[in-house]
């Protein structure tokens, strides 16, 4: 086998992310091991991937009559070792902790084989902080998927210094082959360009919400009947390219000196952290997010998703 060709796949974690990961590259035809740290998480994921593989026949991605052959392609098991043995990428999605990600990094150094490539999902870690775990720093970088990962259309790849460019290029060959965009984020920095540009607008809704100018709903609003709409059809420097960048520079010296730019966590969302609620997840956010709200709303981003070609 050519050492760089990526044949085989271990997904680490069968969580939200991992399982939507795992579901995806196995539709594109790849063995996938999935491994998780009970055997009820991993039967819990096994649920989550007959529901992603129904949203990829929907999206037109796969055919039904592909999804019992898709599924034998994913090999769940909690044993590490027989997981990563003998895998050509592995894709980690445990918990956003350092800790966790340099434990795994390590065992991945250990008990891969020497030309594995070693990616994490992380949603704001920068590699540099577990590459030299896995005693290979060439050979790891971030692979960021958005949720839901097997509808959403693009991963940030991300390297290290250390990060060599055949490691770079294997990774995105291999990503744009299961049909996804790829950026390539040039230099790590904290959240890379996805989360740095989604924690930006968090803090400026939270802003106008704390100072009572509108409430969720309205910046839900703002967002989804407006920005949100046409950047699914156009980026904002494409957007602003037609509304010409001297009115921009306009708005911009009016607003930019208003903008929120505290880094402490604002008040409405310390409220609700302080009291558990974390939404969907706890039933409660800032929404009444219980099974019936979470289920339209992911079956709304399902749905809408699956309606791009
Ligand atoms: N939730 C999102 O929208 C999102 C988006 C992009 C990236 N991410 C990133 O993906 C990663 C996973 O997030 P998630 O939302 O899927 O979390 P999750 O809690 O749904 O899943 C994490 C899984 O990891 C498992 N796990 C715990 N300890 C482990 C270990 N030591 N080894 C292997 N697996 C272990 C858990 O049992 C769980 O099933 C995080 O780094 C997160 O920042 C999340």
């Amino acid at each position: 086998m050519n050492k760089h060709q990526i044949k085989k796949i271990a997904v680490i974690g069968a969580g939200l992310m991992g399982h939507g990961i795992a579901l995806e590259i196995a539709a594109a035809g790849y063995h996938v091991n999935l491994y998780d740290v009970t055997q009820d998480i991993l039967d819990a994921a096994k649920e989550n991937i007959d529901y992603g593989l129904k949203r990829l026949v929907d999206s037109g991605k796969i055919k039904v009559d592909e999804i019992s052959k898709t599924k034998l392609l994913i090999k769940t098991s909690n044993d590490l070792g027989s997981q990563l043995r003998d895998v050509d990428l592995v894709i980690e999605a445990a918990p956003e902790n350092v800790s966790i990600k340099q434990e795994l990094f390590k065992k991945f150094g250990e008990l891969c084989p020497s030309h594995t490539i070693l990616a994490s999902n992380t949603s704001s870690l920068k590699p540099s902080l577990y590459a030299s775990h896995s005693k290979r720093p060439d050979k790891v970088l971030v692979m960021h998927y958005a949720n839901p990962p097997h509808l959403v259309p693009l991963v940030e790849i991300v390297r290290s210094d250390k990060t060599s460019d055949t490691t770079v290029n294997t990774a995105k060959a291999f990503i744009e082959g299961i049909g996804k965009n790829v950026i390539v984020v040039n230099k790590e920095v904290e959240g890379f360009i996805l989360n740095r540009l989604q924690i930006a607008l968090l803090r400026e809704s939270l802003w106008l919400v704390e100072n009572g100018i509108t409430d969720i709903e309205g910046v839900d609003k703002a967002i989804k009947y407006c920005t949100g709409r046409r950047w699914a059809f156009a980026g904002i420097f494409e957007v602003w390219e037609l509304a010409g960048w001297d009115t921009i520079e306009k708005i911009y010296r009016e607003v930019a000196p208003t903008l929120a730019s505290k880094t402490d966590i604002p008040a409405p969302l310390k409220r609700l952290i302080d009291k558990g609620l974390f939404g969907s997840k706890s039933g409660q956010g800032f929404y009444k997010s219980d099974k019936n709200w979470t289920d339209s709303v992911k079956t709304r981003i399902a749905k809408g998703l699956a309606s791009f070609k």
